[in-house]
């Protein structure tokens, strides 16, 4: 089990270069079953997810190959529509292989894990979706077979909640379906963009993505296409909240500002100019301590994004006041807040509020991540800890974050695995 150490209060300085989007990769890479002929998806960043992801795919019979930063993938040999226990467990990002199996083989069978860290994670508005598109699906203890004989068919679908990963499920099985799906209520997320442009590349009828209502007019077939990812917009919140728990000035190279419209005037607000030049940011964090962010509610997109509180979370541990965080998105999502106070923080949760109270400095400890976010959070407080931390459950981190600790001291911080 590796860990993190880190050697806290240096400043950081000069420019990082923005890895692609996790949360993009997931779901293209499993949209690459539906097309025909090679993808090649340039930025797609190194992480364990994309490697489970990876290894799902040439398990149903794909190649996929990983050549610097893109990753080749051919569907040619697609021979399978069912997904193993061991591959499905490594990462949540798969279930989105459910719809795009079953479109391209008319069947999918798949057992997928209940609850993870952050919360129960069901997926009735999956499951609801694939019936309302024709599917017959059988669920018993977790495990998922779905079938589409007689192949898939349009429908008007309207999810209660804008979910992510339905809204992606449904497009993957709606592209090639027979007739229109209309999606309304729809996430709005840059990933479910992205997400359609790839399909729209290949060939697909995909309108509205990123809008709350999506339009799906089936094609007969798709063929693959060459893709550039979106930039991670929580990898660069994670590096402003870095930036901002250290006193320091940074540059974000590669990103898109409008990805970032809820967070950058909450990091404002605590203090930090912005400066945007093309697709740079530079962040510059205030000379004093930060201010209290008041309330952070996390929402939908365009809301302040859930992945992104655990970080800024880091950040208020340290300004002057309070700052008050109410958790809409997932039941389970302050796991890093025991973790921040043995570093010295004051934070009181009780479901889904976190009331911080600003405390002068962070003393390094020994702490762990048990999710990917809470990983961040704590790498972000151990740049500002008087003294050294050690963070363990750097697996959490490796999931999406592309060598954050090589990204973190190129930029000067002290942080070393072991
Ligand atoms: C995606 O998860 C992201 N993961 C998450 O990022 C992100 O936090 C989340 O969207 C919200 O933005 C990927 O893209 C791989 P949801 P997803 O479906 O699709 C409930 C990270 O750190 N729900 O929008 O699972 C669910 O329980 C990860 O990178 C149902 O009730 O998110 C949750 O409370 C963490 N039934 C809420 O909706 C369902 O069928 C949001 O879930 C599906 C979801």
């Amino acid at each position: 089990m590796s860990k993190l150490i880190i050697n806290g209060q240096r400043a950081l300085s000069g420019a990082a270069e923005i890895q692609g989007a996790k949360n993009s990769a997931l779901p293209i890479l499993a949209a690459t079953v539906l097309t025909k002929g090679e993808s090649v998806l340039f930025r797609c960043p190194d992480l364990s997810d994309v490697e489970a992801s990876l290894g799902i795919l040439r398990y149903l019979g794909c190649t996929a190959q990983r050549s610097g930063d893109a990753v080749v993938v051919k569907s040619e040999g697609l021979c399978r529509h069912d997904i193993p226990d061991g591959l499905m467990r490594k990462t949540r990002g798969s279930l989105v292989f459910l719809g795009a199996v079953l479109a391209s083989t008319g069947r999918a069978r798949l057992c997928f894990p209940g609850g993870c860290e952050i919360g129960l994670r069901p997926i009735d508005l999956h499951l609801k979706a694939l019936r309302q598109l024709g599917a017959v699906v059988k669920e018993r203890h977790g495990c998922i077979d779905c079938r589409a004989v007689h192949g898939l068919k349009g429908a008007q679908i309207a999810l209660p909640f804008p979910s992510v990963g339905a809204t992606e499920d449904i497009i993957l099985a709606a592209c090639t379906a027979c007739g229109t799906t209309t999606i309304t209520n729809a996430a709005r997320e840059p990933e479910i963009r992205d997400l359609a442009d790839y399909l729209n590349r290949c060939g697909a009828k995909i309108y509205g993505a990123g809008e709350g209502e999506i339009v799906i007019d089936g094609v007969k077939s798709l063929s693959g296409c060459n893709h550039a990812l979106i930039p991670d917009r929580i990898v660069a919140a994670t590096l402003i909240s870095c930036a901002a728990m250290t006193g320091s000035e940074i540059t974000l190279k590669g990103v898109i500002h409008s990805h970032l419209g809820a967070v950058l005037p909450v990091f404002e607000d605590a203090g930090c100019a912005f400066k945007a030049v093309e697709n740079e940011l530079t962040v510059k964090a205030p000379v004093k301590r930060l201010r209290p962010m008041k309330i952070v509610r996390t929402m939908p997109y365009p809301g302040f994004p859930t992945d992104a509180q655990a970080p800024l979370l880091a950040a208020s541990t340290i300004a002057d006041g309070t700052t008050v965080f109410i958790e809409n998105i997932f039941e389970n999502r302050f796991r890093h807040a025991s973790e921040l106070t043995r570093m010295g923080a004051d934070i009181k949760t009780e479901g889904k509020f976190a009331v911080v109270e600003g405390v002068p400095r962070l003393y390094g400890a020994a702490v762990e991540a048990v999710d990917l976010r809470g990983a961040a959070a704590l790498l972000a407080a151990g740049l500002s800890a008087e003294g050294r931390t050690e963070l363990s459950g750097v697996k959490y981190l490796e999931r999406g974050y592309e060598r954050f600790e090589q990204v973190l001291s190129s930029l000067g911080a002290d942080v070393k695995k072991i």
